[in-house]
């Protein structure tokens, strides 16, 4: 009984982690040349990404954001992974004037990954 509750618990959490530790790669390729992802990480040309699932768009307060974005903010949006996912897919159709450029993610695996890890980053982890 308790060795099934085990592994039941460890199909449920190992494929999650292993996405997260993928999509840190992707992260790390793709993104963490403008954006931290740990908090008090450093600042970057893009605003700082811990803690971001949960958080209200444009929600970091050391950053000056773009209107479109502090726009969405101010009306409630706030990021979970459905949202995430589909930012990245075509940011700039999203929050037409965003200031990221075309840095999003075309593929949907590659997303996946980076949506796991930055739901995995905690405010307070590094
Ligand atoms: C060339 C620099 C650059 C790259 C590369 C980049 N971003 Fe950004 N990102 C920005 C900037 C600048 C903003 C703020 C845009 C604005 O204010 O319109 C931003 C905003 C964001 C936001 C909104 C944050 C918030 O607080 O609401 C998310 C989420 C995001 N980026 C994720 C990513 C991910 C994930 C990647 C990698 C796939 C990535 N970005 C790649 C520069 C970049």
């Amino acid at each position: 009984m308790r060795s099934a509750a085990l592994a039941w618990l460890l199909a449920a959490l190992l494929p999650g982690l292993a996405m997260a530790a993928e999509g840190r790669q992707v992260f790390e390729r793709r993104c963490a040349s403008c954006h931290a992802a740990a908090a008090g990480g450093p600042a970057g040309a893009g605003p700082n990404l811990a803690g971001l699932i949960g958080r209200r768009v444009a929600g970091d307060p050391e950053f000056d954001y773009s209107p479109a974005l502090l726009a969405a903010g101010e009306a409630g949006q706030a990021w979970d992974a459905a949202l995430l996912d589909r930012f990245l897919a075509d940011p700039e159709e999203m929050f037409p004037g965003l200031w990221m450029g075309a840095n999003g993610l075309p593929g949907a695996a590659d997303r996946a990954a980076v949506v796991a890890f930055l739901a995995a980053m905690r405010p307070h982890s590094d």
